[in-house]
C-alpha cells in the first residue's frame, strides 16, 4: 500500500509519503532535493540499521551524504546537542537551500526541525520518523523544540518540513512498549472527531501491535490525514482547532511529571492514562455517557495500556496531579483550558474547569497503592 497526504499550508505545503519498504527507495525522493553538496543525516544510535538502509540507498543514487549520530533519549533535546548539531551542520557546509534529514523518533526529529529553523536563519528539512509516536503525530505539524531546566518543548519554533517520507517497516525493530505508546496517539484521532476509527481500533488495535503490516499502514495513513487537516486549519494553534490534539495530555503530562520523566511512565502511557480520565471526568461533570468512557477504559486495558492512575503506577493525590497541571504551559490568567469530551469522537475545548474541582475528581480515582 502506498499513500501520500498533502499538508495544504499554501507556500508551505508538502506532500507525506507512507509506503511500506520506502528507506530503500527514499533516493527517489530525496535526490531531486539535493544539489552537488553532501546532504546531512542526523540519527539517533539506535537506529544503525535503517541508517544503513537510507546510506546505500543514497550512494547508490549517487547523493554525497554524511551521518551524524546523537545519543538516543529524551535528554537530546538539549542546549549543548543543539549547538553541537548546528555547529556540525555548519562544518558539513549546509546551505539555506539544503535539505537535511531527521531520521528518528520525535527526538531526533524535534531537535533537527528546530536546528533547521535557525540554521543560516532557516534551511530546510526532511522528516523520515521511525517510531509509531513521530509517524503519527511529531513529523506533521511544524512543531520544533528542545527541552530546558524550566520544563519540556519550551524553547522552539514553527517550522514545516519540506516532505515526511513515511516507512511504517521500520517499525518492526521499535521495542513493543514503545509502538504501544505512540498507538494512544493514534486512537486519539478516533477519540478527538472520528468515532468510527475508534470502532475500527477496537476491532484492529491488537493486530496491529502484533505486526499486520495492513493494519499497520491503514492506521498510519488515516492518523496522518487528521493530523495533516487539523495542522492546516490551524497551523500555529491559534483558532482551537490544533488543541484538540492535547486530549489526554493536560492529565497524562501530570502523571508523566509525578512519575519524574525517569521512563517509568512514557508519554503515550501517560496520554493513554489521560484520555481514560478526561473521559471519566467528563461523566463526572454530567458530560458523557458511562458507556462511552468504559468503552476508552476496556479498549486501553485490551491492547495493555493504563486506563487510569492505578494502572499508571501513580499513588499521588489529586491536590499534588493538580499542582503539576499549574505549571502547564497553557496556563494563562489562572485557568487552564481541558479537552473535555460529550462521547467519542466529540471533543471539545471547555475553558470553565475548575483545578479545585478536577482534584476532587482525582482523589476518588482508585490509585496505585490504595486499596
Ligand atoms: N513536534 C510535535 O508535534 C510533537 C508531538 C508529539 C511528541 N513530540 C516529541 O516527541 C518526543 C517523543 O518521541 P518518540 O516517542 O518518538 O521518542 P524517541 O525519539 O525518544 O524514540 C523512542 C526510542 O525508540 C528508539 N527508536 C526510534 N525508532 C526506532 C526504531 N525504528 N527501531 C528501534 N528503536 C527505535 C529511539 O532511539 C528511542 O530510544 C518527545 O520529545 C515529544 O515532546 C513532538
Ligand atoms: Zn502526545
Amino acid at each position: 500500500m502506498s499513500a501520500r497526504i498533502e499538508v495544504e499550508l499554501g507556500a508551505r505545503s508538502y506532500p507525506i509519503v507512507i509506503e511500506a519498504g520506502l528507506l530503500d527507495r527514499a533516493a527517489q525522493h530525496l535526490a531531486p532535493l539535493s544539489p552537488a553538496r553532501t546532504m546531512a543525516i542526523v540519527t539517533d544510535a539506535n537506529l544503525a540499521p535503517h541508517l544503513a538502509t537510507l546510506q546505500a540507498a543514497l550512494t547508490a543514487a549517487g547523493v554525497r551524504n554524511e551521518a551524524i549520530v546523537l545519543p538516543p533519549g529524551e535528554a537530546t533535546k538539549s542546549w549543548t546537542q543543539l549547538a553541537a548539531l548546528c555547529d556540525r551542520l555548519l562544518e558539513i557546509g549546509v546551505e539555506r537551500g539544503d535539505h537535511v534529514v531527521a531520521l528518528g523518533g520525535g527526538v531526533i526529529g524535534d531537535l533537527v526541525g528546530f536546528a533547521c529553523a535557525i540554521l543560516k536563519r532557516g534551511c530546510h528539512f526532511v522528516q523520515v520518523p521511525t517510531t509509531l509516536l513521530a509517524q503519527v503525530d511529531s513529523s506533521v505539524g511544524g512543531k520544533t523544540a528542545i527541552n530546558t531546566r524550566a520544563g519540556k518543548n519550551l524553547i522552539g519554533a514553527f517550522h514545516q518540513p519540506a516532505l515526511v517520507l513515511i516507512d511504517p517497516s521500520v517499525l518492526q525493530t521499535l521495542p513493543l512498549r514503545e509502538l504501544r505508546a505512540g498507538y494512544a496517539e493514534v486512537v486519539k484521532y478516533g477519540l478527538i472527531d472520528d468515532p468510527a476509527f475508534f470502532a475500527w481500533c477496537e476491532a484492529h488495535g491488537a493486530a496491529l501491535l502484533a505486526g499486520d503490516p495492513d493494519a499497520r499502514s491503514h492506521a498510519i495513513a488515516h492518523a496522518v490525514a487528521a493530523k495533516a487537516r487539523i495542522v492546516a486549519a490551524d497551523e500555529h494553534e491559534t483558532n482551537g482547532t490544533r488543541a484538540l490534539l492535547n486530549l489526554g495530555h493536560t492529565f497524562g503530562h501530570a502523571l508523566e511529571a509525578e512519575a519524574g520523566f525517569t521512563g517509568a511512565l512514557i508519554h503515550g502511557e501517560g496520554v493513554a492514562a489521560g484520555c481514560a480520565l478526561a473521559f471519566g471526568y467528563s461523566v463526572a461533570r454530567g458530560l458523557c455517557a458511562p458507556e462511552d468512557a468504559a468503552r476508552v477504559s476496556a479498549h486501553w486495558r485490551d491492547v495493555g495500556l493504563p486506563d487510569g492512575l492505578a494502572a499508571a503506577g501513580i499513588a499521588a493525590s489529586g491536590e499534588r496531579l493538580v499542582a503539576h497541571m499549574r505549571h502547564d504551559k497553557k496556563m494563562t490568567a489562572g485557568t487552564l483550558p481541558f479537552l473535555l469530551a460529550r462521547g467519542i469522537g466529540r471533543t471539545y475545548l471547555d475553558k470553565t474547569v475548575d483545578l479545585t474541582d478536577v482534584a476532587t475528581f482525582l482523589d476518588a480515582q482508585p490509585r496505585a497503592g490504595v486499596a
